[in-house]
């Protein structure tokens, strides 16, 4: 039997935030309702982040209470700090994310706080998140490339991602937030990632500016990963990170993990549909 490839759907929060055009909230949640019949178990769709940051996240609340949302499939939101994680649990935010960076400049563009800083701020928030029994996931940005410090070491890319695993952490996703990385920084990145976290609790979240992101991914399933983030249309980039392109197309990817022989389970009709959908948001037509 093929061995399953799982994409978490990370269009309707990557995608979005970064969209010049502030998209109404109903074409939000007509999007996250197609990826809901796609077969996808986690769509991240919300950040409860400050709305003078990223005002085009600012009607997350909304988003989550107009959902239809399907058995079997989570709906997570970012949470910087408690005030976030009180805000995703009002609205039923079913998992939530941490989100550091492996970069100082970095951290201080995205969250206005040191690497030390930021943790010390994940670390109440992972806990009451586990108090709650909602499943917290870590993110560490700038993993291997940072618009505003270069080339990463893989070693500060691995401490950050043991602080959060140490949190608890039930998997940590490691991104390639600028979309610039080859497939030989992605090994280096995730082998010494991989000293401090075992393949199964780490994720790929690769944006694809220069086209490589279906490569990295290929980097990491040779060491032994099995998540990857992804975004239908390749919509997205980050505020915080200068000249990043989208993420990594969902369709792209299935085409790639699918003819390396992966299953991914998901219904390619529904992904293009939300594809399509996606596409026309991004131009401002109407979904
Ligand atoms: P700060 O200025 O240091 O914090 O921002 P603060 O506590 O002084 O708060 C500043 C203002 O924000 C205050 O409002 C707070 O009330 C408000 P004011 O008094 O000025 O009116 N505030 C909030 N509002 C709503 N929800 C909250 C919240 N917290 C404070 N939770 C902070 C610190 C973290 C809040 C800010 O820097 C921020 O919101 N940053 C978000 C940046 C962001 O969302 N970036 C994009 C997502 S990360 C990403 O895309 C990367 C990823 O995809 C992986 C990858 O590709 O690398 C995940
Ligand atoms: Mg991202």
């Amino acid at each position: 039997m093929s061995e399953r490839v799982e994409i978490f759907e990370v269009g309707p929060r990557d995608g979005l935030q970064n969209e010049a055009r502030l998209i109404p909230t109903a074409e939000k949640i007509a999007l996250v309702d197609c990826l809901s019949r796609a077969g996808f178990r986690r769509i991240e769709v919300a950040s409860f982040v400050s709305p003078k940051w990223v005002p085009q996240m600012a009607d997350s609340g909304d988003v989550l209470a107009g959902i239809t949302r399907a058995a079997g499939v989570r709906y997570a939101a970012l949470t910087p700090n408690l005030r976030g994680f009180e805000g995703a649990v009002a609205a039923r935010a079913d998992e939530v994310a941490i989100f550091g960076s492996a970069s100082e400049g970095f951290s201080r563009a995205n969250i206005n706080a040191s690497i030390a800083e930021s943790l010390e701020r994940f670390r109440p928030v992972a806990e009451a998140a586990l108090a709650a029994g909602v499943p917290v996931r870590g993110y560490v940005s700038c993993s291997v490339d940072c618009p505003y410090e270069g080339a990463i070491a893989p070693e500060a890319a691995a401490k950050v991602a043991a602080a959060l695993l140490a949190m608890g952490c039930y998997e940590i996703s490691m991104a390639d937030t600028i979309g610039r990385a080859a497939p030989e920084g992605i090994e280096a990145m995730l082998k010494a990632t991989l000293e401090v976290a075992p393949a199964d609790k780490l994720a790929g979240h690769f944006h694809d500016t220069a086209g490589r992101a279906c490569d990295n991914i290929e980097a990491a399933l040779g060491l032994g990963l099995r998540v990857f983030d992804a975004a239908v249309g390749g919509l997205g980039g980050c505020p915080y990170a200068p000249g990043a392109a989208g993420n990594v197309a969902t369709e792209a990817v299935i085409e790639r993990v699918e003819r390396l022989g992966f299953v991914t389970g998901l219904d390619r009709a529904v992904v293009a549909k939300a594809s399509a959908m996606a596409r026309k948001m991004r131009t401002g037509e109407t979904a």
